[in-house]
């Protein structure tokens, strides 16, 4: 059977991925495509429904971004959320006006008619808005099915073409019911089955990896230690078993005892066929006196992708890289607005292997988001420590020392590092914060311990909270874990006498502090 899709046009809304991901915990399949995809391309997926997100812009200016005619020809449900119902109601023949004063909030949502969307739903609920704009005259054929207070046509729907259209967005938590809505267009209205789930994709994936591999052909992959990898590691294996080769370089700027773990998880338990190489000499030597932070992430991705190169040369018959990109690295950002897309993380992903090994990408990952790799690792009962590892910049620490990279700086922030994650861990926040680590400054302080004057190094602890790494708040952490964490670094660490908290956000700081 060939895989349900809804597929959802993306006018630019903050909450795309959120509508794919709502779909997809309803266990159908989802696909983001932008808005003005050509209808014969919506077409060749042979979608269950299709979805038009809200977005930005207003559906009256010039240059508003409008879909392919054509898909209202496709005969497939079609759901408008927001702008997405805007739009569908100019297309049609309707009437959008701006609204004097912009609705924003929870609101109260009455239905009025054509249940379907609707089923299983009391007669009113609150409901989340948030538009500049709405729909003044409804279009031919259509019928109102719920209000507001303020908003007269707050759903409309036509039955008979299958078009149904909600000026509110169901795929926020601050809409009551709004999963029976989407689960509502997805198997009253698309007739879907549900049948995506971690343990079909597992299955789907490890057979697309055997047909198109084949039995000869060698895979190459680069394990770095996090979940995304990982995931992709075991997959490919258990596709071709040895045929992958995972390649896993220690550039000397990791965590204590990271790479010990990392053979033996994969190479013990998961029975990987994993080359282990230590090139850490190699990188301190060329990271001597180098205290500029550019330079130092330039020197170490050059030097990866050299060692990575030299290794894979060894592997014969290889044709695949392997890499573990994830689905909001593949989505084509859109800006209707013109605005700069938010993609901020380009430079951070190591740059692949050069044009002349000419070797093709499998990707096995780049249809997931991040919770759907997390719950597969669960399906492959990866260690916790890996899938729910906080992330690690690709440098290392060579980040989080600030000026020189020396044998002994790395050795003191390690031991500072262990200790920062033991606590967070022992205080059951490991998990809650998006990352929790310490930077080691080029500044010494002056200190008294017992009746002595110290003159030694300062750390900066930094936590913060996130939901991408594309924005952050530092974390409120409660005084006793700070202490607990400040004493135990100047007790236990020799070298480190002073112990500063990093209390701003991103933007305007990084989370990084190089
Ligand atoms: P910044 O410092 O830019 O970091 O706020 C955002 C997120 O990205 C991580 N980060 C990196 N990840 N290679 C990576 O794989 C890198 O070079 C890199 N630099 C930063 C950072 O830890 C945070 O989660």
């Amino acid at each position: 059977m060939t895989r349900q899709t809804i597929v959802i046009l993306d006018f630019g809304s903050q909450y795309t991925q959120l509508i794919a991901r709502r779909v997809r915990e309803n266990k159908v399949f989802s696909k983001i495509l932008p808005y003005n995809t050509p209808a014969k391309e919506i077409a060749a997926l042979f979608p269950k429904g299709l979805i038009l997100s809200g977005g930005p812009a207003s559906a009256i200016e010039k240059k508003s971004p409008y879909p392919d005619k054509g898909i209202f020809k496709l005969g497939i449900p079609i759901l408008g959320i927001c702008y997405g119902m805007q739009v569908i109601a100019e297309m049609l023949g309707g009437k959008v006006k701006h609204t004097h004063s912009r609705e924003y909030g929870k609101v109260e949502l009455f239905i009025d008619g054509n249940k379907d969307l609707f089923s299983h739903l009391p007669g009113n609920f609150t409901c989340w808005v948030s538009h500049g704009d709405f729909v003044k005259k409804m279009p031919p054929g259509f019928i109102t099915s719920a209000h507001t207070l303020n908003t007269p046509l707050a759903a409309i729907s036509n039955k008979k073409r299958k078009i149904f259209a909600v000026q509110f967005h169901p795929e926020v938590t601050h809409t009551e019911k709004g999963n029976q809505i989407i689960s509502n267009f997805l198997f009253k209205i698309c007739s879907c089955l549900g049948r995506w789930t971690m343990q079909s994709f597992i299955k789907d994936s490890v057979e697309n990896i055997e047909k198109t591999v084949g039995k000869r052909d060698k895979v190459v992959l680069g394990l770095s230690g996090g979940v995304d990898s990982a995931v992709a590691a075991i997959l490919i294996h258990k596709a071709i078993g040895r045929n992958l080769r995972c390649i896993f370089i220690d550039n000397g700027l990791l965590r204590r005892d990271e790479p010990q773990q990392i053979k033996k998880v994969f190479r013990n338990i998961y029975h990987l066929n994993l080359s282990y190489v230590d090139r850490s000499k190699r990188f301190l030597i060329r990271l001597k006196g180098i205290t500029d932070p550019e330079e130092k992430r330039k020197i170490i991705g050059s030097e990866f992708v050299k060692v990575f190169e030299e290794e894979a040369a060894k592997t014969k018959g290889v044709k695949y890289l392997a890499q573990g990109t994830l689905y909001p690295d593949v989505i084509e950002s859109i800006s209707p607005t013109g605005a700069p897309s938010s993609r901020i993380k380009s430079h951070h992903n190591v740059g692949g292997l050069p044009a002349h090994m000419k070797l093709k990408l499998l990707e096995p990952l780049r249809e997931l988001f991040k919770d759907e790799v997390r719950q597969i690792a669960k399906e492959l009962e990866l260690p916790e420590a890996v899938i729910y590892r906080q992330p690690f910049p690709g440098p290392g620490l060579a980040i989080r020392i600030i000026g020189e990279v020396t044998g002994e700086r790395l050795n003191l922030l390690r031991e500072v590092d262990r200790r920062v994650i033991d606590e967070i861990r022992s205080a059951n926040l490991y998990e809650k914060i998006w990352q929790s680590f310490a930077i080691l400054l080029p500044i010494k302080s002056v200190g008294v311990m017992g009746d002595m004057r110290t003159y030694e190094n300062v750390v900066a602890l930094r936590c913060v909270e996130s939901s991408d790494g594309m924005t952050a708040d530092w974390s409120r952490l409660p005084y006793e874990v700070l202490e607990k964490i400040s004493n135990r670094l100047i007790n236990e660490v020799k070298g480190v006498n002073r112990v500063v908290y990093d209390t701003s956000s991103k933007p305007p700081a990084t989370i990084e502090w190089e």
